[in-house]
């Protein structure tokens, strides 16, 4: 029988083990969800800077699968808990090349990162919100720029580690109190030591060998006479005569306006000596362009004046020569054909304007029917010309204004800039080593889609013009505009279909065509001369030389054929050795660099009929594009 307690008994004991079996399976499915082995974020992170550097270990071997397994991971350098990053050690392995921005925005459980002992160039990374962050070790490195502020924020910094490296600016105010380990020695630090407890609790080899540093505790600041004193640590507060404070102020608001000066100064000479032939003849235009605005250029008794410009594309609203007149202008370029201008007009229409040279004895008639064959051509590769205006001594062209630059200006301007400004040796080893502060470093999926760009538009131009004996004529870095669409660039070809329009041999030598092997031997023109023309840009993208220096270093000789610097280029032997540093570290893409080193050789080919046609080059590089993201 069964008695009352025993039932009891029974229900107690059901009860446990229900209670029991329900909390084991809602533990199990909350590790389920709790134990994620890891998080693609973090993974693509780390993706980002293995195919950004180069290094003595195979990370694109290494660094395959999963980044973590729960606590463990079998990536070189990485310490995994709960399946996420919380460990980035990579010590002297000569990485080199610099971090891309801000990939470790994601990786928020980090704690400890070290680069220690590498060859990084570059400023230092953004470690805003790496709230666990303790133990940040980025000595012997090459690292430039200055200290980011947001450094002292990070709560549970424990150990920082600068020293060795070309840091320049003042230190920060670090004031965490975990802070114990600091050292930003042999730098090219400046400004005083700030007065935190923290700061002044590390002693002189934390800070020795630096270009300026002063304060506790080292050497009190001292006080140079031109300069008002900078305020010592200690003496707060003393008051400083009113004075003193005002000249303090006016010299600091100064201060940056000579620095821009000076850049903008060089960056103008660099621009000038791009285009020496420009100079002379840089006064006999007709008066009046200013930078400010298009007024006054055109006489006002040109009776063709009233005559309004034509226009090819009803979609874009139009506008008369007064209205271009009145509009602000400023100088975009400076070419062989003229001067380029970005014109806004009050419409608030965009557009740039080219004063076209070197054609005054064209017939109004040559001209016109030039440019209505080229104005009806649409390509998106191509920039569209909107409109033109012809009168004797003065023809303008209207384009769709292009926002971001020149190609030639994306491979190359800090170089030349740094080149004119900074001359001394160790900004010139600092500068060039990354070709300039600033410079954001092209990668190479970016540089793949402005070539293929740039072949489309070819193609295009030579299908569209089969009776122009060089369509394009003019396909240089410089004439190859760029627009950027979020991550991604797109190039369009410009200053297209001159060769028709220019009266003499004399003036077509200026022309991209003009360096070729035919019209330097004086041979006959065809398409093929375009072709040339892209295998030189093929191989300054690829090599990130610029055409026609033999020699870094200055030596402003020009040559009169390409084809020497094609050979020096791309020696007996050439190899992953040609490319442009800023591609090099993506390994995955030297198979197609190299492929696209073969064309450029092809098309640079002496003899014109062995280069290949565009419409084949445009579909060689499609193919490789493809092969590209398939590789992705
Ligand atoms: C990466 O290298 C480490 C150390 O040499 C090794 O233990 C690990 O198995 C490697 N991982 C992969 C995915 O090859
Ligand atoms: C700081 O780094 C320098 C150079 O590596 C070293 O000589 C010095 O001892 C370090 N000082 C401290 C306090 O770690």
């Amino acid at each position: 029988m069964i008695t009352n307690s025993a039932v009891s008994n029974i229900f107690v004991v059901t009860t446990y083990v229900v209670l029991f079996v329900i909390s084991i399976s809602t533990m199990f499915v909350h590790s389920l969800y709790q134990s994620k082995e890891y998080f693609p974020e973090e993974r693509y992170a780390l993706m980002q800077i293995r195919d950004s550097v180069s290094s003595t270990l195979d990370l694109h071997g290494n660094w395959t699968g999963p980044p973590c397994n729960k606590n463990s991971s079998q990536w070189t350098g990485i310490v995994c808990s709960n399946g996420h990053v919380i460990g980035l050690v990579l010590e002297g392995i000569q990485l080199t090349g610099s971090l891309p921005p801000a990939f470790l925005q994601n990786l928020t459980f980090l704690s400890n990162l070290s680069f220690r002992n590498n060859s990084i160039y570059g400023p230092l990374p953004n470690l805003s919100n790496l709230v666990h962050l303790e133990s940040v070790l980025f000595s012997y490195n090459r690292f430039t720029g200055s200290i980011p502020s947001d450094y002292v924020e990070l709560p549970n910094l424990k150990q920082l580690e600068l020293q060795q490296n070309y840091l320049d600016g003042e230190i920060p105010p670090f004031d965490q109190p975990k802070l114990t380990v600091f050292n930003v020695s042999y730098n090219q630090l400046q400004g005083f030591i700030p007065n935190t407890d923290v700061l002044q609790m590390f002693s002189e080899s934390s800070y020795d060998h630096n270009s300026n540093l002063c304060g506790i505790p080292l050497e009190p600041c001292p006080v140079p006479p031109p300069s008002p004193p900078v305020n010592p640590p200690q003496s707060k507060k003393r008051k400083l005569p009113t004075w003193i404070i005002v000249l303090i102020a006016v010299v600091a608001t100064l201060i940056p306006f000579m620095i821009m000066f000076v850049f903008f100064y060089c960056y103008k000479k660099a621009q000038e000596e791009e285009t020496p032939k420009e100079r002379p003849a840089g006064n006999d235009d007709s008066p009046g362009w200013t930078d400010k605005k298009m007024q006054h250029s055109v006489s006002t008794e040109d009776p063709e004046r009233r005559v309004d410009l034509q226009f090819f594309d009803k979609n874009i609203p139009v506008f008369d020569l007064d209205d271009l007149l009145r509009a602000s202008a400023n100088v975009l370029g400076k070419g062989n054909f003229g001067t380029t201008y970005k014109a806004n007009l009050e419409s608030g229409t965009v557009v740039a304007v080219k004063r076209v040279k070197y054609m005054n004895n064209l017939s109004k008639k040559e001209f016109l029917q030039q440019m209505q064959l080229l104005g009806k051509m649409r390509h998106e590769n191509l920039v569209q010309i909107i409109s033109f205006y012809y009168s004797k001594e003065e023809k303008l062209i209207v384009y769709e204004f292009v926002p971001d630059g020149s190609l030639f200006e994306l491979l190359h301007v800090y170089d030349k800039v740094a080149k004119k400004c900074l001359s001394s040796d160790i900004f010139y080893l600092l500068v060039l080593e990354n070709r300039g502060v600033g410079r954001i470093p092209l990668n190479w999926a970016a540089r793949l889609s402005i070539i293929k760009d740039i072949a489309k538009g070819m193609a295009f131009l030579h299908q569209s013009l089969p009776s122009h004996k060089v369509p394009h004529a003019n396909l240089k870095s410089s004439n190859v505009l760029i627009h950027r669409d979020r991550q991604s660039y797109h190039s369009k070809l410009t200053n297209y279909g001159f060769l028709p329009l220019l009266p003499s041999r004399k003036s077509s030598e200026k022309l991209a065509v003009g360096w070729s092997p035919e019209f330097c031997k004086r041979k006959k023109l065809t398409h093929k001369a375009d072709v040339y023309c892209f295998g030189i840009i093929l191989l300054e993208v690829i090599t990130g030389k610029i055409p026609g220096e033999t020699s870094p270093a200055g030596n402003d000789e020009k040559e009169d054929d390409l084809s020497d610097w094609v050979r020096m280029v791309v020696n007996n032997d050439w190899s992953t050795d040609i490319l442009d540093v800023e591609i090099l570290a993506s390994r995955e893409g030297h198979n197609e660099m190299l492929k696209l080193t073969d064309i450029a050789l092809q098309c640079t080919d002496v003899a014109p009929e062995k280069r290949p046609k565009m419409s084949e080059v445009l579909r060689t590089i499609e193919e490789i594009d493809r092969t590209n993201h398939e590789n992705d």
